[in-house]
């Protein structure tokens, strides 16, 4: 059979994580998806750059959009980032010439999502995503394959890996017997954040919500069938949460969450994120570190929960392959679970605090 002929934009974190995956489970990777998932070319700023893996065997391209356009590929990978700039570019350059996407790329899709989601399905393409909410949990699958039957009424939990690393390391989830970290150690703890891997190119994009509020964003449409509507989500991050808001929510009980909720309620959607105070014993309150967690409520399934590393360059890549998998089998899944040409806006409910 023929391979599945990849061009991946973007050999950083996730780039370099997903060719060190598809190489190394090769085999597992063409059993599951029928046929060899080929790596044909490869984009990013700096050729010279060791990244530690042989990009000898790859046709070079300094600018995604002209590989996009014209590499010897049937999908494109991207894995730059930025709402704007080459990441659009290039995939809108890879569906105009037919072939499908897989992104990682949450800024990208909260903003433009649904006008991508019309020009794939419009040209026969579909747009995978996995990698862009939640990391390694396969909660894009978990809501439009595995609840597809379900009307869904509440989606939220934590969806930022820095952010949660860096609350429990302000907590005493930050190892027996951690002191809370003073203040002037936040960036300290960010630094580590960004050193793992964990942190957008942009911190600021961690610490103020707006991260966490791309990934509601794109869960809010897939979970109750709307447009993608990045600018109804209420969105404060934990730049003003103290080491001492933490203690004192500790003798209280609570632990503090950065957390993403979405709530469909008589026909209008609430999207809001915040700090929240979460009672000890809730099973979201012991996700700690770079985890996420995701809670998604169904009229017939009733309450599910999904947990797993929501960053890192593992994590990541098992769910850029995972896309490349199923688009190698020949799913031509919609992208938000209906088709784009039905996606409509739905009011905004006012933002309430609980
Ligand atoms: P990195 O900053 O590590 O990598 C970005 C890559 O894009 C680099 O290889 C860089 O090239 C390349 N690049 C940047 N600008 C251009 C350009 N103009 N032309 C060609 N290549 C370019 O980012 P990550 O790997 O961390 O993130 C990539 C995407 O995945 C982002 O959308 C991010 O939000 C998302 N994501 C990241 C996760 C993570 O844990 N890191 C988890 C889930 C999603 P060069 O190396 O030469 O500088
Ligand atoms: N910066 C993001 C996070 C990467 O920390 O969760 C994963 O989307």
């Amino acid at each position: 059979s023929t391979p599945l002929r990849i061009a991946v934009a973007g050999l950083g974190t996730v780039g370099a994580g997903t060719l060190r995956l598809l190489s190394e489970n090769a085999e597992a990777i063409a059993a599951r998806a029928g046929r060899a998932v080929q790596v044909t070319a490869v984009s990013a700023r700096d050729r010279t750059r060791d990244r530690g893996i042989d990009l000898s065997g790859y046709q070079w391209f300094d600018d995604p959009v002209e590989m996009a356009a014209r590499a010897d590929a049937d999908v494109m990978v991207e894995l730059i980032g930025g709402s704007e700039g080459p990441a659009k570019e290039a995939v809108e350059a890879a569906l105009s010439a037919g072939r499908s996407v897989v992104t990682a790329n949450k800024a990208l899709l909260a903003h433009h999502g649904t006008a991508l989601a019309r020009q794939a399905e419009g040209a026969g393409c579909t747009i995978g995503y996995e990698a862009a909410v939640a990391g390694g949990i396969p909660i894009i699958k978990g809501l439009r394959e595995g609840l597809a039957g379900n009307r869904i009424s509440r989606v939220y939990g934590i969806l930022n890996g820095t952010c949660n690393y860096i609350l429990t390391q302000m907590s005493d989830g930050g190892g027996p017997g951690a002191n809370p970290i003073e203040r002037q150690d936040f960036d300290a703890v960010l630094a580590e954040a960004q050193r793992l891997g964990y942190a957008e190119a942009d911190p600021g994009f961690d610490i103020d919500g707006v991260d966490t509020a791309h990934k509601l964003a794109i869960l809010t449409a897939l979970a109750f069938g709307c447009e993608v509507d990045f600018d109804a989500v209420y969105v404060e991050g934990i730049r003003n949460v103290s080491a001492l808001d933490v203690a004192y929510a500790e003798e209280l009980g609570y632990c503090i969450k950065l957390l993403g909720v979405a709530q469909q309620v008589n026909g209008a959607v609430e999207q809001r994120v915040h700090p929240c105070m979460v009672r000890k014993g809730q099973p979201i309150a012991s996700v700690d570190g770079v985890f996420n967690a995701v809670v998604a409520d169904g009229d017939f399934v009733d309450t599910t929960m999904y947990e797993g590393r929501g960053a890192g360059a593992g994590p990541t890549a098992s769910a850029v392959v995972a896309d490349l998998i199923d688009i190698a089998r020949g799913a031509t899944l919609p992208v938000f679970g209906i088709a784009a040409s039905g996606l409509r806006r739905l009011p905004t409910l006012p933002m309430e605090r609980h």
